[in-house]
C-alpha cells in the first residue's frame, strides 16, 4: 500500500492519546479516569461523573456545590430556539430536530467562541451540558403537541429533565426517586466509550477550528445511526415482536434461528466489537432494571422475563460461549427506558444528552494539546488514471 497503512474501519488505527477513558474489553472493564464503572454508578451522581470526565479528578464538596449550581443556571435556552423547533413538522424524527437544535446554539453564544481560551471552552461545556436536557424534553414535548415545560432549579439535574419531559403544565408533578435514580445511572453508563465513531467524529469536526456546538451537532448525527446508538431501540423491537409471537414459550425456536447463519437473524444487545466478556454497563443496567420494574409495580413485565430467559439460555449455549458474545449495555436498556415512558423513538436523544460530556471533554483534550492537526486520513485512490477531454 505505499506510503500509507490501509486500515477500513480503523480497527487497528490509534487516533489520538487520551487520559479520560479505558476499555479492557477482554476483563470486561470500563473505566472513567481510573474509576471503574460500577463503583461510580454506586456512588456517585451523573454531575460528579461530567465534573470528573471534564476535570479529571472527582469534586470536593465545595467544587460539587459550584459546579452544580453553575449547570443549573444554564439550563435555559433561549426562547428563539423554541421558534426554531416549531419550524419541523410535528411528526419530524426527535435527532432530526436535536442535531439540528444543536447546531444553532452556535448562533447564541458569541461572548464564548474563542477555542483557544480555556475558559471559552469550559463555558460551551458546561452551556451543552446544561441545555441538553433541556432541549431533548423540547423535542419531545413538540413531538405530542404539548406546552414545553420550562427547567426548575431547584430539582436535580435528572429529576429537572424528568420534570420537563413528564409534567402537565396544569398539575403538580413528583419526581419518583428510583426512576430519577435508574435515569442517573443510565446517563452515567453512557458518559464516554473512548473513540467511538461519534466521539472520533466529534474530533475530526472539532480538529479543523469549528466551534464546539457544531462539533457535537456532528457527533449527534453520528450516533444517530442503528449501527451505534440505535442499538437499543432495535432491541427493544425484538423483544416486543418475539412477546407476540407467543413469548418465552418461542425462545428456543428463536434461539435456533439466531444461531442458523443463513437467517440473517441476530441476538440484538449481544456481542460488541471491543468488550469479548460481559459488558460491566450490562450488569449495572440488569440491576436497575428490576429496580425500576419494581418500584413501578412492572415485575412481572413480559419483555423482562423474556430478556433474562435469552440471557440465561445464550450463556450455556456453546454458539454464544464460543464466540465470547455476551449481553451488553443495550440488552436491557430499552426495557428500562420504556418502563419509565421514554418513547422509543427518543432512546438515542438520550443516549446523546449523557454522551455530550464525553464529547465535549473529548474535544477540550485535543483543542488544549498545543501539538495538536487537522484530522486528514488519505486514500488509495481506485479511479480512472489521467486522461483527455475528448474535443
Ligand atoms: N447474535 C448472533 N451471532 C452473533 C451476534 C449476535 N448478536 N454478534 C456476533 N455474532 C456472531 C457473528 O455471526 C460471528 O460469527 P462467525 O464467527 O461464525 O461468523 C461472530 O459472532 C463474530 O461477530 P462479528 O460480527 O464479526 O463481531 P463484531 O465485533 O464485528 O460485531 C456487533 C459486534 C456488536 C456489531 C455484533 O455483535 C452485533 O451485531 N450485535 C447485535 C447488535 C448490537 O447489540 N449492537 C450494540 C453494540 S453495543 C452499543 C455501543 O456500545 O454503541
Amino acid at each position: 500500500t505505499g506510503m500509507f497503512t490501509y486500515d477500513p474501519g480503523f480497527l487497528s488505527t490509534a487516533s489520538c492519546e487520551s487520559a479520560i477513558t479505558y476499555i479492557d474489553g477482554d476483563k470486561g472493564q470500563l473505566l472513567y479516569r481510573g474509576y471503574p464503572i460500577d463503583q461510580l454508578a454506586q456512588n456517585n451522581d451523573f454531575l460528579d461523573v461530567c465534573y470528573l470526565i471534564l476535570n479529571g479528578e472527582l469534586p470536593s464538596a465545595e467544587q460539587k456545590l459550584q459546579f452544580d449550581s453553575e449547570v443549573t443556571n444554564h439550563t435555559m435556552v433561549h426562547e428563539q430556539l423554541a421558534t426554531f423547533i416549531s419550524g419541523f413538522s410535528r411528526d419530524a424524527h426527535p435527532m432530526a430536530m436535536l442535531t439540528a437544535a444543536v447546531g444553532a446554539l452556535s448562533a447564541f453564544y458569541h461572548d464564548a467562541t474563542d477555542i483557544t481560551n480555556p475558559e471559552h471552552r469550559r463555558l460551551s461545556a458546561i452551556r451543552l451540558i446544561a441545555k441538553m436536557p433541556t432541549l431533548v424534553a423540547m423535542v419531545y414535548k413538540y413531538s405530542l403537541g404539548q406546552p414545553y415545560i420550562y427547567p426548575r432549579n431547584d430539582l436535580s439535574y435528572t429529576g429537572n429533565f424528568l420534570r420537563m419531559m413528564f409534567a402537565n403544565p396544569c398539575e403538580d408533578y413528583k419526581v419518583n426517586d428510583v426512576v430519577e435514580r435508574a435515569l442517573d445511572r443510565i446517563f452515567i453508563l453512557h458518559a464516554d466509550h473512548e473513540q467511538n465513531a461519534s466521539t472520533s467524529t466529534v474530533r475530526l469536526c472539532g480538529s479543523s477550528g469549528t466551534n464546539p456546538f457544531a462539533a457535537i451537532s456532528a457527533g449527534i448525527a453520528c450516533l444517530w445511526g442503528p449501527a451505534h446508538g440505535g442499538a437499543n431501540e432495535a432491541c427493544l423491537q425484538m423483544l416486543e415482536n418475539l412477546q407476540a409471537n407467543g413469548g418465552v414459550a418461542k425462545v428456543g425456536e428463536f434461539m435456533e434461528k439466531v444461531k442458523d447463519k443463513t437467517s440473517g437473524v441476530r441476538l440484538m444487545g449481544f456481542g460488541h466489537r471491543v468488550y469479548k466478556n460481559y459488558d460491566p454497563r450490562a450488569k449495572l443496567m440488569q440491576e436497575t432494571c428490576k429496580e425500576v420494574l419494581s418500584a413501578l409495580g412492572l415485575e412481572n413485565d413480559p419483555l423482562f422475563k423474556l430478556a433474562m430467559e435469552l440471557e440465561r439460555i445464550a450463556l450455556e449455549d456453546p454458539y454464544f460461549v464460543d464466540r465470547k458474545l455476551y449481553p451488553n449495555v443495550d440488552f436491557y436498556s430499552g426495557i428500562v427506558q420504556r418502563a419509565i415512558g421514554i418513547p422509543t423513538p427518543l432512546f438515542t436523544g438520550i443516549f446523546a444528552l449523557a454522551r455530550t460530556v464525553g464529547w465535549i471533554s473529548q474535544w477540550d483534550e485535543m483543542i488544549s494539546d498545543p501539538e495538536y492537526k487537522i484530522g486528514r486520513p488519505r486514500q488509495l485512490y481506485t479511479g480512472s488514471a489521467v486522461r483527455d477531454i475528448k474535443r
